[in-house]
């Protein structure tokens, strides 16, 4: 199958100084995009890394502005959209990739954990979501939340599941509110993949490390389906969390304590 062509598309991804948003930022910039790269953290290594993808996607070809924004203020989201306006008068696709939330189960969450659960993981995806929409209604365009297994499996200490199965039924409604204006909305829903936050996964989830390697999801793989999501050859879906999960959520895998 011949990839898609984004050349002189506009594409957006929060939280792409790092893992799977890196991963999606690459891609599409490798299929001729030009690209709005989203970190929260000034100062710190998030953004080196930032910088460093900014100046990897330059030497590409490419354009890329790169933005520090918080998605949990609807200040900075209104800047970040802002910006991407000022630099490229449009948007072809929004990547609903930033989240952040802590490790512990739901009954010990502080208060200040909860708000800044749904703040950041709900509220800043649908902040993101009526920002983008002046922009990509003019371009008849696509919105790509990336979800996780937690929506819909138990995960050990995952808050963050609860707010994942929130966005995929955010996904489902914004897909027929937003279609009267041309824009796609769909999800993807990744496996386990060997970012930053696994590193803290697994210090509360110890039978992750008798998982096969084989279910071990790549960020390419969620790339490449988020890229298909906002091409002309998935014109017909919509609305839908596609699994990418290298079957795991199918096999029934029950791990083997040592
Ligand atoms: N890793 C997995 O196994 C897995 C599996 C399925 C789905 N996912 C999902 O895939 C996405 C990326 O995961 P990942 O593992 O690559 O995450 P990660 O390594 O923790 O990176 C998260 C990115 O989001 C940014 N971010 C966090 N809070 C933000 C905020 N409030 N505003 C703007 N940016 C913010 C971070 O920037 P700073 O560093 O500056 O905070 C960073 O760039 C997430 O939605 C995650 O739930 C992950």
């Amino acid at each position: 199958m011949m990839s898609e062509d984004f050349t002189d598309k506009i594409v957006l991804i929060t939280g792409s100084s790092r893992g799977i948003g890196t991963a999606i930022a690459r891609k599409f910039a490798g299929a001729g995009a030009d690209i709005v790269l989203n970190y929260r953290k000034a100062g710190g290594s998030s953004q080196a890394q930032a910088e460093k993808l900014r100046d990897e996607i330059l030497a590409m070809g490419r354009r890329a502005l790169l933005v520090q924004a918080d998605i949990a203020s609807y200040e900075s989201v209104k800047g970040l959209f802002r910006q991407t306006a000022d630099a490229f008068g449009r948007l072809d696709a929004l990547v609903l990739n930033a989240a952040k939330a802590p490790f512990k189960p739901i009954e010990r969450l502080l208060e200040r954990d909860l708000r800044a659960l749904v703040d950041v993981n709900y509220l800043g995806n649908i902040f993101c979501i009526k920002e983008a929409l002046p922009l990509l209604e003019k371009s008849r365009g696509s919105i790509v939340f990336i979800s996780s297994l937690g929506s819909r499996f138990y995960n050990p200490a995952y808050p963050l599941g609860s707010m994942k199965a929130a966005m995929e039924s955010v996904v489902r409604d914004c897909a027929e509110t937003l279609s009267e204006k041309g824009i796609s909305v769909n999800a993807v829903c990744g496996g386990i993949v060997k970012t930053d936050s696994f590193k803290v996964l697994r210090q509360y989830w110890e039978e992750i490390d008798h998982l096969p390697e084989k279910f071990f999801v790549e960020p390419d793989e969620i790339a490449d389906t988020v890229l298909f999501l906002c091409g002309a050859s998935s014109r017909g879906i919509r609305g839908q969390t596609v699994v990418v999960d290298r079957g795991l959520g199918n096999s029934l895998y029950r791990s083997k304590k040592k």
